[in-house]
């Protein structure tokens, strides 16, 4: 029978056998997968493993600090905390198409991973987050490419690492699961997927620190207001976007001309199709109205009721 304790016990078992006195890598992204695989490593063989956490800029408000504070600070765990921002804004500087940018910092991230990494001497493994339908996914290889996806963690191709990947043959609720039963906390474990390329494919167009920064704003507060509702677990993902159009409005005797702001949310299963989600109208105008009464560059609000097909559930 599995239970997520079994499967701890023989992971740690298989790992620290197959590991030995080597040392272990894991790329920390602070999704779901590589915070449980990084965890479970930890169990295994402690300070043998350095997490290796890299900041790219385009990550929501209090990320960055709620990675270091549960990794760090509460599992103890060796953690390399490598704030990239400036590169990666530099890099993405007058970039206004999606493919190009999600190449950008695809490839941006393995730089820094690779320069990173080579700092901390002799590495023997990799841990990975892959999860079964990633398994899968991969092995196909013929489906058309809508968005080149990445994943923080992906794998430098020269690095000559070996790969742990203990969740190979799991799906994302039994690594959830198996997250629980080590403690992770539920904000890690119950979140809703976040695409490798951050709030880089949901700033439109091109990227700056002013509209990172207006975006965060606004997200932050849908997802409070979404969370307060208690409907944050029924959702599959919802996050919010910034449009690359201004337009005009009006607030107290002043004309706006400043940003709207999008809400997304859907349900699914995988990802691979969507239902938008059926909000009472009544939560939705709260979060109207706190998004322009508190994030000054954003005088509108608008709800994308696209399910996916046809809309993808990211817009870029
Ligand atoms: P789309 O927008 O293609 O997204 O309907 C489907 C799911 O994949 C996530 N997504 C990504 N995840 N790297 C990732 O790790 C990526 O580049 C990426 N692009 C999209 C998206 O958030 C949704 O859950």
């Amino acid at each position: 029978d599995w239970t997520t304790e079994s499967f701890i016990a023989s992971q740690v078992e298989a790992i620290r056998r197959r590991v030995g006195d080597g040392q272990v890598l894991c790329a920390l992204s602070g999704g779901v997968d590589s915070s449980v695989a990084a965890v479970l490593v930890h169990q295994a063989i402690g300070d043998q493993l350095t997490c290796m956490f890299v900041d790219h800029g385009l990550l929501r408000k209090g990320e960055a600090e709620q990675v270091v504070r549960t990794f760090r600070d509460r599992f103890r765990i060796k953690l390399v905390h490598v704030d990239a921002s400036e590169r990666f804004l530099s890099k993405l500087k007058g970039v206004t198409d999606p493919e190009q940018k999600r190449k950008i910092i695809g490839n941006e991230f393995i730089y820094v991973f690779q320069d990173e990494a080579r700092k901390l001497g002799q590495i023997d493994y990799l841990v990975q987050g892959t999860v079964y339908p990633d398994v899968i996914e991969s092995g196909t290889g013929t489906a058309q490419v809508i968005k080149s996806h990445h994943n923080v963690g992906g794998l430098p191709k020269e690095m000559k690492f070996q790969l742990i990947e203990p969740f190979r043959e799991l799906f994302k609720d039994e690594v959830r699961a198996v997250g629980r039963t080590l403690g992770v906390p539920e904000e890690i474990v119950g979140r809703h997927p976040f695409p490798g390329p951050g709030l880089g494919i949901r700033v439109l167009g091109e990227v700056t620190p002013d509209k990172l920064a207006i975006l965060r704003e606004a997200d932050a507060i849908y997802i409070e207001e979404i969370r307060k509702a208690g409907l944050y677990d029924k959702i599959w993902q919802a996050f919010a976007v910034l449009p690359d159009v201004r337009s005009v409005g009006v607030m107290g005797d002043e004309r706006t001309y400043a940003y709207p702001i999008v809400l997304r949310a859907v349900t699914s299963e995988d990802g691979m199709t969507a239902d938008f989600y059926r909000f009472p109208w009544e939560l939705l105008e709260r979060i109207s109205n706190r998004i322009v009464n508190e994030v000054p560059q954003v005088n509108r609000v608008v709800y994308d009721m696209t399910s996916k097909p046809p809309g993808t559930i990211e817009w870029e």
